[in-house]
């Protein structure tokens, strides 16, 4: 298994449906829909849908059946980016190599199509169950996981913490809080969400959320990281806005050094968690996407 050729193959088989999905459409509400499409084909690192797309793999789930859960997931997360990059939030003028979705839309219009994307994600998976009688609980359980993930028990309910905080002292357990509620919920519900659909037993489902817990703290703290020390370029998106926002992170609390470390700890955490899974290519990928979220700069 080579890493980087998988990650360019579930990227594209993720790109091309969020394509079919997202389409040109030509009436009265054009603008919402460009604007969704323009945050949504800027070029993220899909690394949520494809998280998704492998935990159906790993316990022997079709992916074809966890293929409308990642688009959705793909459409949560660049909602979330539109919104944590508006005026009266991070305040960001670059996302994913661009410009930010309101700089080109103004306000109103990205507003509205961040929920849109939200709803869209829902219609997605609904859309789904219902043309192909997909009507076995597993999918509403995965559905809700991705809901509740999403909403103010995760995504929101970190945003609105991490907004609250800035300018303030906060201690080292607001401060996991916040990077458990606003990041990892997704990234392991993208995890479970895949699981749940192929069919995982709950030996399965607990080992991954192991993983999952401690994948996605580590790619917050990366994030702080980079933040601080990254490429721009490389990552497509301002280096420096935590410090301008007056945000506490991983950075500003830990200092470098040790916030690499934990992330480090972290991962070697997720990789002891993979015992036991039979699938050893798909396990192989697991590992490198640990390996991934410790060193990437992107
Ligand atoms: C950025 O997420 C926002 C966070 C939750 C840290 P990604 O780093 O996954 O962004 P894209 O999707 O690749 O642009
Ligand atoms: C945002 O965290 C997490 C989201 C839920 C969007 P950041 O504000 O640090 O993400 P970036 O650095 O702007 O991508
Ligand atoms: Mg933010
Ligand atoms: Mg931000
Ligand atoms: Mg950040």
């Amino acid at each position: 298994m080579n890493f980087t050729e998988e990650l360019k193959k579930y990227r594209e088989i993720i790109n091309n449906e969020l394509d079919k999905k997202l389409p040109n459409f030509d009436s009265l509400q054009k603008s919402v829909f460009d604007s969704m499409r323009y945050s949504v084909f800027a070029g993220g690192k899909r690394i949520r849908p494809i998280l998704n797309l492998k935990a159906c793999e790993l316990v022997g789930g079709n992916i074809n059946d966890s293929l409308p859960f990642a688009v959705a997931l793909e459409m949560i997360h660049t909602y979330s980016l539109i919104h944590d990059d508006l005026p009266a939030m991070d305040n960001d003028d670059y996302r994913r190599g661009r410009l930010t979705n309101h700089k080109v839309f103004g306000e109103a219009v990205a507003i509205l199509a961040g929920d849109g994307l939200l709803n869209y994600a829902f219609e997605s998976i609904l859309g789904f169950m219902i043309d192909n009688n997909k009507n076995d609980i597993r999918y509403l359980n995965a559905m809700n996981n991705i809901a509740k993930a999403s909403g103010v028990q995760g995504m929101i309910g970190g945003q609105i913490v991490d907004i609250l905080a800035e300018d303030k002292e906060i201690n080292k357990d607001e401060l996991e809080f916040i990077h458990k509620l606003k990041t990892s919920a997704l990234i392991e519900a993208s995890i479970i969400s895949g699981a749940i659909v192929g069919g995982a037993d709950n030996e399965e489902i607990n080992k991954l959320r192991t993983y999952s817990k401690a994948l996605g703290l580590s790619f917050q703290i990366r994030d702080d990281i980079l933040d601080k020390v990254g490429d721009k370029e490389k990552l497509g998106k301002k280096v420096g806005s935590d410090e301008d926002n007056n945000k506490a992170t991983f950075v500003s609390v830990y200092g470098i050094e040790k916030s690499i470390e934990m992330t480090k700890k972290l991962c070697n955490e997720a990789i002891k968690s993979l015992e036991g899974f039979k699938n050893k290519e798909v396990v192989d990928f697991f590992k490198e996407m640990a390996d991934f979220f410790v060193h990437r700069e992107y």
